[in-house]
């Protein structure tokens, strides 16, 4: 069975190379790399002594794909490829809509061209807006408050509307929670260039000494220490969903929605606390204002993938953690 994996030198993307390689896929990549290295090919192969192809160039190139699935014969697609910082999507919401939904038409009517009909996406629990209850289930209401999220609302519609033309897709759409951790060799993981936007990336850049101290946005917040909470879920484990999905839709027809997390909340200071603990490391922070639009708390209900897919985290905090400090040990 052959993969084509869009944004697969990417964080989650490479993670998952890894893990379609160990189950025996072969794989077929695309980057452009704006945002991430020509390095993490060699990584990827070198984890897995498995060799695949790789293309340079970027999703909405038409032309390019149409070469590319008639130099292959593709089985099924894997679509990361897409622009992610909720920040800068807010400044450019031009380049976000442009990147996210072009590329994501361009993939699809390839597809369409050369019968390819099975396709995973990348979504994100950002796309359950400010949940009424938690945990969040698949089936809550949808909404979204910056661009980046509102990309991903509009091409679950796309999907769900391709879906209503024509019943020979199946496409499972995965809402991601909170992905951190790397893979244990410390050979591919998440290393921003610029100052972190997310608390993992932070943190272990104040442990590294690159940066002076963490922010701790907000500590009145209705949880149980009064900072946020949030699911998190080790890169390793979400790669694994993806091949539990592509599974599925290997053998199916259809599309529904899954929640990838470990139904498990821990707030900002659990996260911190535990990652000295385990790293036997400092981590200097205090306590500043609210973020404006975080919310309290967002953790999900993963049982769906459980019963449909037959997937469930396995990873726990602390190697979520120690994987994480590991991968930037190593890539100093
Ligand atoms: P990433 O930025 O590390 O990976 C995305 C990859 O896609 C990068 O390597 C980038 O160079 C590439 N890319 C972007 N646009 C492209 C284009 N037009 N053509 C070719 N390559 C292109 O991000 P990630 O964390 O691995 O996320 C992967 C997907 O999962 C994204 O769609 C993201 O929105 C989604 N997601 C991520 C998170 C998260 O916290 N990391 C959470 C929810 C959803
Ligand atoms: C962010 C994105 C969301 C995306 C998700 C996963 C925003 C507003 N939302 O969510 O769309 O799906 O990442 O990529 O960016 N925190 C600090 N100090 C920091 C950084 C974060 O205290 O320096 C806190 C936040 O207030 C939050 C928690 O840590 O309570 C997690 O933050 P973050 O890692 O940015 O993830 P999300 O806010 O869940």
């Amino acid at each position: 069975m052959k993969i084509f994996v869009t944004g697969g030198t990417g964080y989650i993307g490479s993670h998952t190379c890894v893990e379609l390689l160990n189950a025996g896929y072969e794989i077929v990549v695309i980057d452009n790399f704006s945002n991430s290295k020509p390095e993490v090919i060699e990584k990827i192969k070198e984890i897995t002594e498995k060799d695949f192809k790789f293309y340079e160039g970027d999703v909405c190139d038409k032309e390019l794909l149409k070469k590319i699935f008639t130099e292959n014969n593709i089985d099924a697609v894997i679509h990361f490829a897409g622009y992610k910082a909720v920040g800068e999507s807010v400044s450019k919401p031009l380049k976000y809509y442009r990147n996210n939904i072009d590329s994501t038409l361009t993939l699809l009517e390839t597809m369409n061209e050369f019968n390819c009909k099975k396709l995973v996406f990348s979504s994100s629990a950002t796309v359950y807006g400010k949940p009424k209850s938690l945990p969040i289930k698949e089936d809550f209401d949808l909404s979204t408050t910056n661009p980046y999220g509102s990309t991903k609302l509009m091409i679950e519609d796309i999907l769900r509307d391709l879906y209503i033309s024509d019943n020979e897709w199946s496409i499972a759409i995965l809402r991601y929670f909170n992905p951190i951790g790397a893979h244990k060799s410390g050979l591919i993981g998440e290393n921003p260039n610029d100052i972190p936007n997310n608390l993992m990336p932070y943190i272990v850049k104040v442990a590294n000494k690159e940066l002076e101290c963490l922010n701790v946005f907000g500590n009145d917040y209705d949880t149980h220490d009064g900072t946020g909470v949030r699911d998190y879920i080790h890169v390793v484990d979400l790669s694994l969903g993806h091949i539990k999905a592509i599974e599925y839709i290997l053998n199916s027809k259809g599309i529904d929605e899954y929640n990838l997390g470990t139904g498990n909340g821990y707030s900002v200071l659990d996260l911190v606390k535990t990652f000295m603990k385990v790293n036997d490391v400092e981590v200097k922070y205090k306590i500043t204002d609210r973020r404006p639009g975080d919310i309290d708390a967002c953790y999900a209900d993963a049982s769906k993938a459980q019963e449909i897919l037959g997937w469930k985290a396995k990873l726990g905090i602390e190697d979520m953690c120690r994987d994480a400090y590991n991968f930037i040990k190593k890539n100093k």
